[in-house]
């Protein structure tokens, strides 16, 4: 337990009375800060929470435990997806939030906890822009996806994304009934200038929808 009562330290902006609310997911090393300015090109003037990752890998804030690189703790995964689930649901309660629809922005590690928050806990996120994200738990549950709605933004070549694991990352989004949008850059680990245009499209046509 935190300062103020929930499970996650976090930063809420506000933002307008009706519409979609933000959840931003910081990248390893990353502050509840990092992601504001991309919400805010995405979705104008949303509301937004932005907690801090709770573990600490030598002092670099994520989401989740890693055994090396791009190696995870699966078991650590699951629980912290659920902690994360957990906190939005406790955090939109207690802003006036509840009911509004819910779009995670995620970078890299902040990416990979909100992938396997919408594969474990569909109930709470449906809809994300994941920047260089991979498969984040090796054998997602069987749950009914067919309202989530994702953006993904990958990087050809990228070390710690490998695209493998982004195809099968769209593959169990896709097997399970989700609408998958995917742009392909040939740079790296990186949010690009293109893949933000491209997430920009993506986030119009979603709002218009
Ligand atoms: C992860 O650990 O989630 C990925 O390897 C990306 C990162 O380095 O944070």
């Amino acid at each position: 337990m935190t300062d103020n009562g929930l499970s996650l330290d976090y930063r809420v902006h506000a933002g307008s009375d009706t519409g979609p609310v933000l959840l931003l997911l910081h990248g390893t090393g990353g502050t509840p800060d990092d992601l504001v300015g991309l919400g805010r090109q995405l979705f104008g003037d949303a509301p937004m929470l932005a907690p801090a990752g709770p573990v600490s890998e030598f002092g670099a804030a994520r989401w989740f435990r890693r055994l090396a690189e791009g190696v995870f703790d699966t078991d650590d995964v699951v629980e912290r997806a659920h902690q994360l689930a957990d906190f939005v649901a406790a955090a939109t309660e207690r802003h006036g939030l509840v009911g509004r629809p819910l779009i995670a922005i995620g970078f890299s590690n902040g990416a990979n906890i909100a992938a396997a928050t919408l594969l474990l806990r569909p109930e709470v996120l449906q809809t994300a822009v994941l920047f260089s994200s991979m498969l984040p738990v090796p054998q997602p549950p069987a749950h009914d996806l067919s309202a989530t709605k994702v953006f993904l933004a990958n990087g050809t070549a990228d070390p710690m994304a490998p695209i493998a694991s982004t195809d099968q990352l769209v593959s169990e989004l896709q097997q399970r009934g989700a609408d998958v949008g995917t742009y392909r850059h040939p740079g790296g680990h990186q949010i690009t200038v293109d893949a933000l245009a491209a997430a920009r499209d993506w986030a119009k046509e979603l709002v218009a929808a």
